[in-house]
């Protein structure tokens, strides 16, 4: 079977883990990489949660640590979503392999370089790392098969009514990767914030029992409780939809459209403005998804779950 080469670029982050856990499950993915970038907490958080992931699911591709900050914007992190860690709740492995000496971006494009099939990029947290990729080294794009993102949305925002956080945190990165020609996915808030996983399902992830699933109920027990707060029926588990709409798009709905990031208005600065128009001559360049089977989004965090039977490491 030829396995697809990835690179998991994220900011680990709830949501980012559990979107791991599901790349890593998968038999027909191959992680070249795995960097971390500055977004729901600061990169030196991100990067420790992220290579602490990586210890805890047995991923032992190379690691490089990512951008400290967006391109333009200060950053800004979501402590209210994933607590003063960027991964609070149950405790976590030490990391266990040593960072790359290279810069995300380089990594990037060492393994881009190196593969012989075009590389996807699954980007879960802002797009620094991806868009300063392109800028850097600009020769490996014809490499990069497609880059999949959890980010933006067609209808709405959610850290300002026009934007979406991975987007509004870095809209000049965003802008460079959506004017780059390369085939995009967009797993946004209209299809993400459908991709909830709620207290009601708690009992069947307790039921997998073993170590990953219980780490993995214990990330969901934090992750929800902000979320119900303000209005929502459980956890919008956003970034598994990055990593779910390339290997199972059966149980997505997707429209292929034109998307361009408004960087300009002061309202709308980072929104992803799509063009819904019929008549419109503009590039589809990106695939949006825009519907989720939630029953079957569950189903298969089942499954990937207890792919991990067996599997133990100190905390
Ligand atoms: O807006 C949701 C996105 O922002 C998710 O990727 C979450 O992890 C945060 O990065
Ligand atoms: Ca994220």
């Amino acid at each position: 079977m030829k396995r697809l080469p990835i690179i998991l670029d994220g900011d680990p982050g709830h949501d980012d883990a559990i979107a791991w856990v599901f790349a890593k499950a998968d038999p027909r993915l191959n992680i070249l990489a795995v960097t971390s970038v500055a977004g729901n907490q600061t990169i030196e958080k991100t990067t420790l949660n992220a290579r602490r992931i990586c210890a805890l699911l047995g991923i032992d591709a190379p690691f490089a640590k990512g951008a400290v900050r967006p391109l333009v914007n200060p950053p800004v992190t979501a402590g209210n979503w994933h607590g003063e860690s960027g991964l609070d709740g149950p405790k976590m492995p030490q990391p266990d392999q040593e960072m790359s000496e290279l810069t995300a971006s380089d990594l990037m494009a060492k393994v881009i370089r190196e593969s012989q099939d075009p590389v996807t990029i699954i980007s879960t947290g802002p797009l620094t790392n991806t868009a300063q990729l392109l800028l850097i080294h600009p020769e490996v794009k014809e490499n990069i098969g497609r880059i999949s993102i959890m980010g933006g949305g067609v209808t709405h925002g959610n850290w300002v009514p026009a934007a979406e956080f991975n987007i509004w945190e870095d809209p000049e990165a965003a802008w460079i990767v959506f004017n780059s020609g390369i085939p995009m996915t967009m797993s946004g808030l209209d299809v993400t914030e459908k991709a909830l996983i709620c207290p009601e399902d708690f009992p069947r992830i307790e039921g997998v029992g073993n170590q990953v699933a219980d780490i993995v109920l214990g990330w969901l027990k934090f992750f929800y409780m902000y979320p119900m707060q303000i209005g929502y029926a459980g956890a919008p588990v956003h970034d598994p939809c990055a990593v779910l709409a390339l290997t199972h798009p059966e149980i997505f709905q997707m429209q292929d459209l034109h998307v361009d990031v408004e960087l300009q208005g002061e309202l709308t600065r980072g929104e992803t403005v799509a063009d819904f128009r019929s008549w419109s001559d503009a590039e589809k360049n990106v695939t949006c998804v825009l519907g989720i089977d939630r029953e079957k989004y569950i189903d298969l965090l089942i499954d990937a779950l207890r792919t991990y039977d067996g599997r133990e490491v100190p905390v």
